[in-house]
């Protein structure tokens, strides 16, 4: 994959960034506490189908819709100064679609990334794509890399789109990777979890701190597993193409409401013992 290290200073945004507000959106803000923002948000991008049913309309028309809620989620991170967003756009069991709207899918992304080249240089984010990308066809794998290249000395917010993505597909490329490089070199000693993490297609970015998944289902869908292992996780039945930046505002504030202990106890929770260790699991 081409990517490099990322080694970012925390940058904070300013509310005025967004440009125009609507009330909501303003009432929202407010009450956003813009120093304490999740570095890096990921999105399961859910409901397209049934959105498109609800209106009587064929599942592509759910698709294309969703592309705006894509739109507005870039370009609200980016302005907000996360370090990294990362959309699940089409997942390794998403063969198993139609051909046809397995087509659709793939153009629609091809279409997305030609038009939104101006909307992703002047928010100055960068682009990664994660998963399976060398068995994709081949007109989306030059595009991926186009718009990787075309994207690479930006230094905002990294945008992954993950394509052909499993999660259990990234840990044994990633076991897979390491067993590569030792391959003649005899070495017989244990995986690490930094050298395991340093092998993912995301390495190089924090994991992800909040999950958002939309339209109400209860699962991870093989996303990210490794990576969301202490990511607070918000559903809401909003279906993706009704997510807009009021939705995505209130994902954000709920992030903030919750208490993130990576195993440890509450801070100031009295206890007269040091921990066994530094970091808690
Ligand atoms: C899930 O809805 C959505 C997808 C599998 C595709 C998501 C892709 C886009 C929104 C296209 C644009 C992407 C980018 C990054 C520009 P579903 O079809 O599973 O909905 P359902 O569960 O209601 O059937």
């Amino acid at each position: 994959m081409l990517h490099t290290k990322s080694h970012k200073t925390l940058q904070i945004a300013t509310p005025s960034e967004l440009g125009p507000v609507t009330a909501e959106e303003s009432q929202l803000l407010e009450k956003l506490d813009l120093t304490r923002l999740p570095r890096h948000v990921a999105v399961i991008m859910d409901g397209n189908g049934r959105w498109a049913q609800k209106r009587h309309l064929p599942r592509i028309a759910g698709h294309r819709s969703g592309t705006q809620s894509a739109r507005t989620t870039i370009e609200t991170c980016a302005r907000l100064k996360l370090e990294a967003l990362t959309l699940y756009a089409f997942s390794v069991e998403n063969w198993r679609r139609p051909k046809t709207e397995i087509d659709f899918l793939m153009q629609l992304l091809r279409e997305y990334l030609r038009k939104e080249m101006p909307l992703l240089q002047k928010n100055n984010i960068r682009m990664r794509f994660l998963g399976r990308i060398d068995e994709l066809p081949m007109g989306v794998q030059n595009d991926v890399r186009d718009a990787m290249e075309k994207t690479a000395n930006n230094k905002g917010m990294v945008l992954c789109v993950a394509l052909n993505y499993g999660g259990r597909a990234e840990i044994v490329d990633a076991l897979n990777a390491i067993l590569a490089q030792r391959n003649g070199h005899g070495t017989s000693e244990k995986v690490t979890e930094e050298q395991l993490a340093s092998h993912l297609y995301t390495e190089g970015l924090p994991d992800p701190d909040l999950l958002i998944r939309t339209s109400g289902e209860m699962r991870v869908s093989n996303f990210l597993l490794w990576q969301i292992a202490y990511a607070e996780i918000f559903v809401t039945e909003t279906l993706w193409p009704d997510f807009n930046r009021a939705r995505l505002l209130e994902a954000l504030l709920e992030f903030q409401k919750r208490e993130r202990r990576y195993g440890g106890i509450r801070e100031g929770e009295p206890s007269d013992e040091k921990p066994v260790r530094a970091a808690g699991h």
